[in-house]
């Protein structure tokens, strides 16, 4: 099934129009008003400190580490156009592992003694680029995203997946592969895990980071607990041992990093997993009831906001004020966690039109934000929105449906959009993020991620060429 493009909807109208045929809502200004008095340029006190605008750049790694887990150029590059964006919240930067069994690629960041420094670089790096680009650099809050990869773990060979598992799931195990005697996580592991996200907070906060995000999103290990309703002893079960990683994460930050800020980017609903149908549409890999999503209503393909709205409830008990909503898993529905209108080599053509993505996505955090209004709230799912981003995400942010517009995809290709918007100047057309997915197929493939399409700095690497043949299926 093909979609219009929205780079077609060129009017306030035509857009309202599409949004009309689609049947969703999803309100707009027609107007942007820039800095200093705009809704987007308007600064927000948060726990971790003053938070300069309404931008945050979302966590992207680049499949660019080395071998033992430090940056690279490649990786740094991507730092300092974060710093260069504008944005004011950096949203933990990039994944980066708190040991090496739970890399998600073999080329991760892992944070240990033997990487300490060079982690703390990429935060300096940004901090510079951002002072040199305008200068005021207090009201700039930056974190680090702590992960585990969990079921996704790929730390030894690109190729090999290396799951550590805290339940056994019906769909996902069969579909990666996974088999019956695969031992589970013991409650020891898991201990043992947690003091190893504790020691990664205090490093840290050693090397300047405002705050951590304790990762509870995309299939990866933080998110599988949410749903281990089938999983005995104390980290499954009922909701208060499904959160248990967290809180006692928590605990420890609070214990041993005093200061240090916690954030939590979640996947505040998810759907069945997805498998391409007839003509490689996306369909449901499962039916019938279906318990193991977050925030699900037991369908697979329908959300019910109790069980996130307890989690956020929690985040307050915590005094976590920091969160970040994105939903479902990039490796399973990647049409619910990211919509594009061209699927990665290992995906499915959209079931949905993407923009049924969008606002799924942006509406479901109004909702959570007008019930937990005390919360700082990062939203997800801006990019695909192209032109109208800046319409929706000013909306959003100035009728109080979200605290901050959070931007993957787009900063890859057009990284200084938030300042651009801030300035009140014209889009660069030729930079907006169109959703090819090359930043998905290439790491999918092999190779490092990057705007191969749009960023001039990855079409003249040699990576280009061999993802043209890949696509072409050469
Ligand atoms: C190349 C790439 C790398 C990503 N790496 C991470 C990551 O390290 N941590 C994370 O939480 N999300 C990661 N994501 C997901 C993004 O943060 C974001 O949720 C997603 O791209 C949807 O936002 P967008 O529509 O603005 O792109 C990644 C996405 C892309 C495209
Ligand atoms: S490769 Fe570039 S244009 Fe394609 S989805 Fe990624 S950022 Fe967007």
């Amino acid at each position: 099934m093909s979609y219009p493009r929205v780079n077609s909807l060129k009017t306030p109208d035509d857009f309202r129009k599409r949004l009309a045929e689609l049947d969703i809502e999803m309100l707009f200004d027609e107007e942007i008003q820039p800095a200093p008095t705009g809704p987007l340029a308007a600064p927000v006190k948060s726990s971790a400190g003053l938070i300069g605008n309404r931008f945050s750049i979302l966590p992207m790694e680049g499949w660019d580490g080395t071998a033992d887990g430090k940056p690279t150029d490649l990786t740094q590059r991507r730092w300092v156009n974060f710093g260069k964006s504008g944005a004011k919240l950096i949203w933990g930067g990039e994944a980066v592992a708190v040991r090496h069994d739970g890399r998600a690629n073999p080329n991760q960041l892992v944070l240990n003694d033997a990487n300490e420094r060079e982690i703390g670089e990429l935060r300096t790096l940004l901090v510079d680029a951002h002072r040199q680009s305008f200068a005021q650099t207090d009201d700039l809050v930056v974190g680090l995203q702590l992960t585990h990869s969990g079921r996704f773990s790929r730390p030894n060979d690109k190729k090999k997946l290396e799951p550590r598992i805290a339940y056994r799931h019906p769909l996902l195990d069969p579909k990666f592969g996974i088999t019956d005697d695969r031992p589970l996580l013991s409650d020891d592991d898991i201990s043992h895990l947690i003091d190893d996200y504790i020691s990664a907070a205090k490093r840290s906060k050693k090397l300047g980071y405002q705050f951590v995000d304790v990762k509870h999103c995309h299939g990866y290990l933080g998110h599988e607990f949410l749903s281990a309703v089938d999983r005995p002893g104390k980290f499954g079960g009922s909701f208060e041992n499904r959160t248990r990683f967290l809180r006692e994460i928590t605990a420890g930050i609070r214990a041993e990093a005093p200061g240090l800020e916690i954030g939590v980017r979640i996947s505040i609903f998810d759907y069945f997993p997805f498998q391409p149908g007839p003509e490689g549409t996306g369909v449901p890999s499962g039916q019938g009831d279906y318990r193991y999503a977050f925030g699900g209503d037991g369908t697979g393909l329908g959300i019910d906001l109790a069980e996130p709205e307890k989690f956020l409830s929690l985040l307050e008990e915590l005094k976590i004020d920091l969160v970040c909503l994105s939903a479902g898993s990039p490796y399973y529905n990647p049409h619910i966690q990211r919509p594009a209108l061209f699927p990665p080599s290992d995906g499915y053509q959209p079931p949905e039109d993407p923009l049924v993505g969008c606002a799924r996505q942006i509406n479901t955090v109004a909702k959570l934000k007008a019930t937990h209004p005390n919360l700082l709230m990062v939203g997800t799912g801006y990019s695909y929105l192209q032109e109208w981003l800046p319409h929706v995400g000013q909306y959003q942010v100035r009728t109080g449906g979200v605290d901050f517009v959070g931007l993957g995809r787009m900063v890859l290709s057009y990284p200084e959009l938030p300042a651009d918007v801030l300035a009140g100047k014209t889009l660069e057309r030729k930079r907006i993020c169109r959703t090819f997915s090359d930043c998905t197929t290439a790491p999918r493939n092999g190779m490092v991620s990057g705007c191969y399409p749009l960023d001039p700095f990855y079409k003249e690497r040699p990576e280009r060429l061999q993802l043209a043949a890949l696509k072409k299926g050469g």
